[in-house]
């Protein structure tokens, strides 16, 4: 008697995080297979073994039952289309594709983040799945961030340190752990440390964003400039007074042009502007190295996330910026 039901079961058993893979085969007849897998599993270290699963009705069975090899590629964090073209049913998934021919023929994809070639050495029946077996004969490791698996969606997978303190929900303190304060914070660190780079000499906060800002877009009304920069409309006392001093240094020129005050670089403008964004990707790597480069690029790939899936309904800028070109 089973205390559960399927549904429960299939939620248990996608509680348990894995990465995602693609194994591929050709059959002895010539014919080709590839399927997303997350059954893989590393069986022994000597002999070097690895197993996977696969469902008694995918329509791949024939071929992987009567092949010699098989191939297993660990996909990595930006092959979610792959995965899910080799997670559909069917067998023009490899269309378009560039593959090589490994072992017994198996066609192997790239780009991926580890990629095994295996003999098969045994095929166990395992209730509606075949488990297959295969000793490792070769292996071809790259260092990208692997794709991972959890709760039936896809993850990314970055390391918790003894440093990581799991931040948790805000209730109704005000806590270190208020996203807004995290974000804030985060920010000052990062130009803290870029102030302290040979480029920033001599500028403010609001001067590199005018530059940096300038370099990008050419050319520019001072209101929407200020706009941009400081993400507001109005104008400030202090951010005039940052740009005029940018025009009196010979790195921005000012233009009248039908009532409004257009902005550019001038030469040495622009190599002040470079050498800011050089020192800024510089500053970048320095934290990315200090925090570990694969939770740095988690940690962007999540903030980009969340600037995309709120920005439809606080768009950036707030206003047109046509209205103030
Ligand atoms: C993340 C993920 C993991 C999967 N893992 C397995 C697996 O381990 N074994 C399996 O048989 N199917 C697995 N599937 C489902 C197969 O990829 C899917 O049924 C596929 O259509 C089989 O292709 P075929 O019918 O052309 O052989 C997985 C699907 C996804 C999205």
């Amino acid at each position: 008697m089973q205390s559960f039901d399927a549904l429960e079961l299939r939620r248990a058993l996608g509680s348990f995080p894995t990465g995602v893979t693609i194994v591929t085969a050709r059959s002895v007849g010539g014919s080709v297979a590839g399927v997303t897998a997350n059954s893989f599993s590393s069986v022994s270290l000597d002999p070097p073994l690895v197993l996977w699963s696969l469902a008694k009705s995918a329509l791949s069975l024939q071929v992987f039952s009567s092949a010699e090899y098989f191939a297993v590629h660990i996909l990595s964090a930006g092959q979610e289309a792959l995965s899910n073209r080799f997670a559909s049913r069917g067998e023009n998934k490899f269309a378009g594709i560039d593959i090589e021919e490994g072992l017994g023929g198996a066609p192997l994809l790239s780009g991926c983040s580890v990629r095994f070639q295996c003999k098969v050495v045994h095929q166990y029946e395992g209730g509606d799945h075949i488990i297959f077996v295969g000793e490792v004969l070769d292996l071809v490791s790259n260092d990208e961030m692997p794709l991972a698996y959890h709760g039936g969606r896809y993850a990314l997978a970055a390391s918790k340190t003894s440093k990581t303190i799991l931040a948790g929900p805000v209730k109704s303190d005000f806590s270190e752990d208020f996203s807004a304060y995290l974000l804030w914070r985060a920010n000052f660190q990062f130009f803290a440390a870029l102030r302290t780079e040979p480029a920033m000499a001599g500028f403010s906060h609001d001067q590199f964003l005018v530059l940096v800002t300038l370099l990008y877009s050419d050319r520019r009304s001072r209101d929407a400039l200020a706009f941009k920069a400081l993400g507001s409309a109005a104008s400030s006392a202090e951010f005039d007074r940052a740009v005029m001093n940018l025009a009196e240094r010979g790195l921005v020129d000012q233009r009248r042009h039908n009532e409004r005050i257009i902005c550019s670089l001038s030469i040495r403008g622009k190599d002040a502007a470079r050498s800011m964004v050089k020192a800024a990707v510089a500053v970048e790597e320095r934290l990315s190295k200090m925090m570990g480069p694969r939770e740095f690029l988690v940690l962007k790939n999540l903030l980009k996330a969340f600037v995309i899936e709120t920005a439809t309904e606080f768009p950036y800028p707030l206003h047109p910026t046509s209205e103030i070109r």
